[in-house]
């Protein structure tokens, strides 16, 4: 029996290969992390194989990533041995019409923010079904937080109008830990008319360590959609 391929898988591939396909030889590519991304550093290391791609690095933004990169032949860097990136690729989890982005579904916001905003030009590759006309919508804002300040943190949160939630891993047998050792609060806000305000006032508490929303850093948004059934970019 053939099962029918998952609708946004070819969403995700579709957009992986197209964003990959911008990547140029001696370029220092920022590698994002989660699914999408994950399969734009498969097709980067198809093309490295297969020769049309030369001399790249890779920055990572999460131990996701520099594993999958090692796995296929991508050569990594810290940010300590280069001058710039040239362009960063990553997803998202939502999008909204200003190019303002909630990312962190992974819990790596704050690695991510590091590198997407250094890059000359950071390209979010998404499906279609994360495009929002407000920032919120969907999903709450991921904030990374120290542990030792998890409940004053929520205390915080709360008055600022968010429904905090500690983030779980998969068996729920205890919270999310991110690769700085620190946890993850979801927070759910009823609307982010402001997310630059929202974005600068989570920062401001004391024990937060970065929050997922992102203004004014995605140049560029790959967006995959299905056309007849299709993948398209
Ligand atoms: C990780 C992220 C991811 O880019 C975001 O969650 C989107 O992931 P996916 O491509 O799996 O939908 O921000 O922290």
């Amino acid at each position: 029996m053939t099962t029918a391929p998952d609708p946004v898988k070819l969403m995700k591939q579709a957009v992986a290969q197209t964003a990959a396909a911008r990547v140029t030889s001696g370029a220092v590519v920022g590698l994002g992390t989660g699914s999408t991304t994950a399969l734009m550093i498969q097709c980067l290391g198809e093309r490295l194989a297969k020769g049309e791609l030369a001399n790249i690095k890779g920055v990572p933004t999460s131990f996701q990533a520099s594993v999958l990169a090692k796995q296929y032949g991508i050569p990594l860097v810290t940010l300590d041995e280069v001058e710039k990136i040239d362009l960063a690729i990553d997803g998202a989890d939502e999008v909204d019409p200003q190019k303002n982005l909630i990312k962190g579904g992974g819990a790596a916001h704050t690695r991510e923010k590091v590198v997407d905003a250094l890059a000359d030009l950071f390209i979010v590759v998404v499906d279609s079904s994360k495009l929002v006309d407000q920032l919120g919508s969907t999903f709450p804002v991921p904030v990374e937080v120290l542990p030792m300040a998890l409940t004053p943190v929520m205390r915080a949160v709360t008055r600022l109008g968010g429904e905090p939630q500690l983030r779980m891993g998969v068996k729920k047998d205890g919270p999310v830990i991110t690769d700085q050792g620190n946890m993850v609060l979801d927070v759910k806000f009823a609307a982010i008319p402001d997310p630059a305000e929202l974005e600068k006032t989570l920062n401001n508490i004391p024990g937060v360590v970065e929050n997922g929303i992102f203004v004014n850093l995605a140049k560029v948004i790959l967006v995959g959609e299905l056309k007849d059934g299709q993948p398209s970019v």
